[in-house]
Order: C-alpha cells, then sequence, then structure tokens
C-alpha cells in the first residue's frame, strides 16, 4: 500500500476509526480503552507509531476541566508542565521549551539552523521531519545509511559532519528501524560531535522502555553542551492528536529556537499533558501494555521465520521477503493499515503496535500470509 503518512494524515477522520475492542480482554477493558473501544469500525491503524490505548483518565479530566478556559488565549499556561520537565530532568525551566509536538521542535530546529544554507547530517532511513524541511529550506541533507545491524553508524555520521553542517540530527530509538544505540555509546558521540555542530537528540520513544535513563542524552544536556533531547506526549501518553512535545537544551539555544515557533501551545494538550506526566501509573501501564503486544507480534513473526529488528519503539519492523506493498496489500485486506516502504529497504515493513487484541488479529493475518506464500512456492 503507497499511502503516505502525509495523505494519511489528511484523511485522518475516515482512518481514525479503530475496531472495537473484544470487551472480554482484560487490558483492553482498563479504563483508559474507552476512547478507542467507542470508535467505529474500520481498519486498523498500525501506521503511525499511535499508542491505542489513549489517554490516562487523569488527562482526559483535566482537558474536560480545561474545556471551560478554552476561550482564553494559552499564554502562559505551559508554566507548570515547563518546572515539572524542568525538577524532573535535573535542568532550570528555562532549559525547557514546549511545542506544537516535537515535531514542531524538530522544525524549529532546522529553521535555526538549516535556513542560513548550513548543512544537516541524518541518518538514513530516519524520522524524515526535520532533514525534509531543511531541504524544503535548501538546505543540502547528507544522509548517512545505517550499519549492517540497522543502527546508526556513528563514526560514519562524525565522518560527514564538516565545517559546513549546521546540525546534526539523531533518532533513538530510530524510527522506523526502532534500533537503539545505547548511552555508553551515543554520548561520547554526541559529546565529541557537538564541540563541531549542535546536536539535536530525538528520543521520542526512549520512554516506552524502563531503562530509559541508562540511553538519555539528557546529561549532555546537563553538562552545559549545544546538545537538544526532544521527547513527545505522542507516543508513551496517548495524546498524539492534543500536540505537545517538549525539549531541553542549553538556555542560549532554547532563546534561539522559542521566537521561531509559529503559533501558541492549546491549552486542552497543556492540561492533559500536565496531568498525564504526573501520573507515573499510567506511564507504567503503558510500558506494560506495549511489552505484551509487542511479544505476540514477535512470537508470529519468528513463527514465520521473518527477521525483525531488536525495536525499542512501539513499532517492529521486519523483511518480508518482497516488495512491501504486497504484503501491505494483503494485510489492508485483512484490515490493517501497515506502514509504507522506506528505502532503501523496500522488502521491510514497519508495524505499529496496536491493543493486544489488534495484535492478535495481525499475528492470525501475518500467519496466513506466510502460509499462503509458503502454499504457493511448494
Ligand atoms: C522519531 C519521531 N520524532 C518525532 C515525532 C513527532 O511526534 P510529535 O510531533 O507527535 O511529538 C515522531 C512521530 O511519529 C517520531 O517518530
Amino acid at each position: 500500500m503507497s499511502l503516505s503518512r502525509r495523505a494519511l494524515l489528511a484523511t485522518t477522520p475516515l482512518l481514525l476509526a479503530a475496531r472495537p475492542v473484544p470487551a472480554a480482554d482484560p487490558v483492553a477493558t482498563a479504563p483508559a480503552v474507552a476512547a478507542s473501544a467507542t470508535a467505529a469500525a474500520g481498519p486498523v491503524r498500525l501506521i503511525a507509531n499511535e499508542n491505542p490505548y489513549g489517554a490516562s483518565e487523569r488527562a482526559l479530566e483535566a482537558v474536560r476541566a480545561a474545556l471551560a478556559e478554552a476561550w482564553q488565549y494559552p499564554v502562559g499556561r505551559e508554566a507548570t508542565l515547563k518546572r515539572l520537565i524542568a525538577e524532573r530532568e535535573g535542568v532550570a525551566p528555562e532549559q525547557v521549551m514546549i511545542g506544537d509536538g516535537s515535531g514542531e521542535i524538530l522544525r524549529v530546529a532546522a529553521l535555526a539552523w538549516a535556513r542560513t544554507g548550513g548543512g544537516v547530517v541524518a541518518a538514513r532511513p530516519t524520522f524524515d521531519f526535520l532533514p525534509s524541511y531543511a531541504r524544503l529550506l535548501g538546505a543540502p541533507v547528507t544522509e548517512v545509511p545505517l550499519d549492517a545491524a540497522m543502527r546508526h553508524d556513528l563514526p560514519a555520521m562524525a565522518a560527514a559532519v564538516s565545517a559546513s553542517t549546521a546540525l546534526v540530527y539523531v533518532c533513538n530509538p530510530n524510527n522506523p528501524t526502532g534500533t537503539l544505540v545505547p548511552g555508553r555509546e551515543i554520548r561520547p558521540f554526541v559529546s565529541e560531535v557537538s564541540r563541531r555542530a549542535p546536536v539535536l537528540v530525538d528520543e521520542a520513544y526512549l520512554d516506552l522502555w524502563d531503562d530509559a535513563g541508562e540511553h538519555t542524552c539528557a546529561d549532555r544536556v546537563r553538562a552545559g553542551e549545544p546538545v537538544i533531547v526532544t521527547r513527545t506526549f505522542s507516543k508513551l501518553h496517548g495524546l498524539a492528536g492534543l500536540r505537545i512535545g517538549y525539549a531541553i537544551a542549553p538556555v542560549e539555544i532554547i532563546r534561539r529556537l522559542q521566537p521561531l515557533r509559529m503559533s501558541l501551545l492549546n491549552t486542552a494538550g497543556i492540561a492533559a499533558a500536565t496531568a498525564s506526566y504526573q501520573d507515573l501509573d499510567y506511564q507504567a501501564l503503558s510500558r506494560r501494555r506495549l511489552k505484551e503486544a509487542l511479544a505476540v507480534t514477535r512470537a508470529a513473526l519468528a513463527d514465520v521465520g521473518w527477521p525483525a529488528t531488536d525495536t525499542r519503539g512501539n513499532f517492529v519492523f521486519f523483511d518480508t521477503g518482497r516488495p512491501v506493498g504486497e504484503f501491505a496489500a494483503a494485510m489492508r485486506a485483512e484490515g490493517f493499515l501497515v506502514g509504507r516502504p522506506f528505502a532503501p529497504y523496500e522488502t521491510w515493513c514497519r508495524v505499529s503496535i496496536g491493543t493486544l487484541p489488534q495484535m492478535k488479529g495481525f499475528a492470525a493475518a501475518l500467519r496466513r500470509y506466510a502460509a499462503r506464500r509458503a502454499e504457493a512456492a511448494a
């Protein structure tokens, strides 16, 4: 299936529909699944790395309360969220920037450094939001292929940084491969490279796992290096539609980025993110749900013998052995939307991890497809 993410976003109302979740499943019937359970029937979205269980009840309550003040401009409303993030990260509130999703911050960073012609160094494939925007601004983007394990090739990236490099983008864990460069490797890289150009480390998926502290580059920010770490409320917190993400960085970098933002934040999103950030139980529940549904998916891939990356995202990247459009069309016919091709891995597919019932359904569809292929080959 060749539906691009952009085209998908343009048709969101159609695709927002998720399959109703069977009421008998104990995980699925936990309170926060209510939103997806009441959505109309339609294809299951295993395509945009969302959290299909949705927001926590505390976040939803905060949104309901915030709606009473929806008539006010949300100026300064993010102060509490900034303070909470600063406290947890061990930085000053002035070192925190809240964005309209972390995607806005990625683009603001491109605007800050790439608009004057400086180059961007990034992996290929990686999350393209920042590199594609830099290209639009006229900046050259040096794409560094992943290594044999489909991880960022740090020595090659360091070698690609030159005097004309304005910004280095590292996505850890990487999207679409899900591969993680461990903290002990990425931190020395970031320290060395940031002496030559600022480094943005996109940690959108890092907090989906319990050991995020071991791998984050936040300590490089605390050390005062020219490093920006971005995170999001769209994944772990299930708030993709309310558009809140954040960056931590040295104050002078935040001062450079902040004026380039396009608009104000939204009241509902800030309220939801502030509540969700403090709801550690819900964050732990999100992690458990992801692990469970990922295990079902991995087991099916192991059964059919398809290689898959050791993912640290809420998605899995695996080799279907044939042009990925073929598998995507078969899954579409079974009611599942899966990822587009990510060059140069034309036979690999990225599947976002849905609810446990959804992934059981997907695993069954995948096994059926593999069996049909085996039969045809016999
Ligand atoms: C690696 C990565 N970074 C950033 C984002 C943007 O997330 P948001 O703008 O919702 O915070 C995404 C979204 O899929 C992503 O995969």
